[in-house]
């Protein structure tokens, strides 16, 4: 056994001297060291020698073990410095540099910036809520009765298990309205709020993905009148779609803003003349209202003292608004497809 280990050592040193890169380097210590490397096999069978002279072999295995995983590190640091100095003698450098690719923000990323650095110029600053609520922030203190049909048209992921008796189910938020609540909840006056965050509803096509973004405004103080609400988006519209576009408020329905809104800006291409892609002129871009009494006094405020307005976009559709990006499916800003991102 004794002198199998001196042979397997002698052979392997001479191996590692002779070899020439550090491909055949990683061979021989593959073939030595490896799971069924020849050092590997013969400690092995160690265990099926006599007792007593199971020590003294150890020790000697040990040894030779070492002395090859030594010589393996000094001819690795050989081979390594050999082949940088080979590289640097092929460097032509008359040659054109290589350009190292650089990566950039996402497109989405870089339109939640834009939005953040346009309404933090006007005095709104950024909250942050739970992606993973309850039913009671997302709909019932936004007015929603239990069960009412409303609640469908938000397509809710609801997660499995027990329900609360006040707070109810418990969900993916579907919208950034969520926040509403739990900011006036705070009881930090005034409220110029803006979330910016992460939706997910059931919906997969086209037009949709099921995990979106949207931006929410919440402004709530005394005084405050849809003058203020209408200001507000000119100044977004002006902002991030140019000086030359407008806004138009619609009335329409939600649970927890009353009255409320759609509000549409006139479409890029004819300024609201009307036209080939907009047909009349205007382009539908989200919701907003003046907050519902029921929403204030759900967070712990008197309506008859404290009035207040929301509005709730998609970033997805602004900007695909903004760019004039005629996406045919949506879904292609999250699948990942560079020849795709890197237009942008
Ligand atoms: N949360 C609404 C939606 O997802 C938008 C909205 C926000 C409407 C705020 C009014 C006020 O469609």
């Amino acid at each position: 056994m004794e002198e199998e280990l001196i042979g397997i050592k002698n052979t392997a040193l001479s191996f590692i001297l002779e070899a020439e890169d550090l491909q055949s380097l990683e061979d021989t210590k593959l073939q030595f060291l490896g799971r069924s490397g020849k050092l590997t096999l013969a400690i092995k069978e160690i265990t099926k020698i006599p007792l007593e002279k199971r020590p003294a072999v150890g020790i000697l295995a040990n040894e030779v073990k070492k002395t090859i995983e030594e010589a393996l590190l000094q001819q690795e640091k050989l081979l390594s410095k050999k082949k940088n100095e080979n590289i640097l003698k092929k460097i032509d450098v008359t040659n054109p540099g290589v350009k190292p690719t650089l990566g950039h923000l996402h497109l989405v990323t870089q339109a939640l910036e834009e939005i953040s650095t346009i309404f933090e110029s006007i005095g709104f600053s950024k909250e942050k809520y739970p992606e993973i609520d309850w039913d009671y922030y997302a709909f019932s203190a936004l007015n929603f009765p239990k069960d009412h049909p409303a609640r469908d048209d938000w397509e809710t992921f609801f997660i499995k298990g027990e329900e609360d008796k006040k707070m109810g189910k418990i969900l993916l938020s579907p919208h950034t309205s969520t926040g509403q609540v739990r900011e006036i909840e705070k009881g930090k006056l005034p409220i110029r709020m803006l979330n910016i965050a992460k939706c997910y509803r059931r919906q997969s096509d086209v037009s949709h993905t099921p995990m979106f973004h949207q931006f929410e405004g919440l402004v709530v103080d005394k005084n405050i009148s849809i003058t203020h609400l209408k200001g507000t988006l000119d100044y977004f519209v002006k902002s991030y779609f140019g000086d030359k576009r407008k806004s138009r408020i619609r009335p329409y329905h939600f649970q927890f803003t009353e009255p409320s809104f759609e509000v549409d800006v006139t479409c890029g291409v004819c300024l609201g003349k009307g036209c080939r892609l907009c047909k009349a002129g205007w382009l539908e871009m989200g919701g907003a209202g003046m907050v519902h009494p029921n929403v204030l006094k759900a967070g712990g405020l008197d309506p008859k003292i404290y009035t207040g307005f929301a509005f709730g976009w998609g970033v997805e559709r602004v900007l695909m608004m903004k760019a004039g990006l005629e996406i045919d499916d949506l879904r292609l800003l999250y699948s990942n497809k560079l020849e795709f991102l890197s237009q942008f």
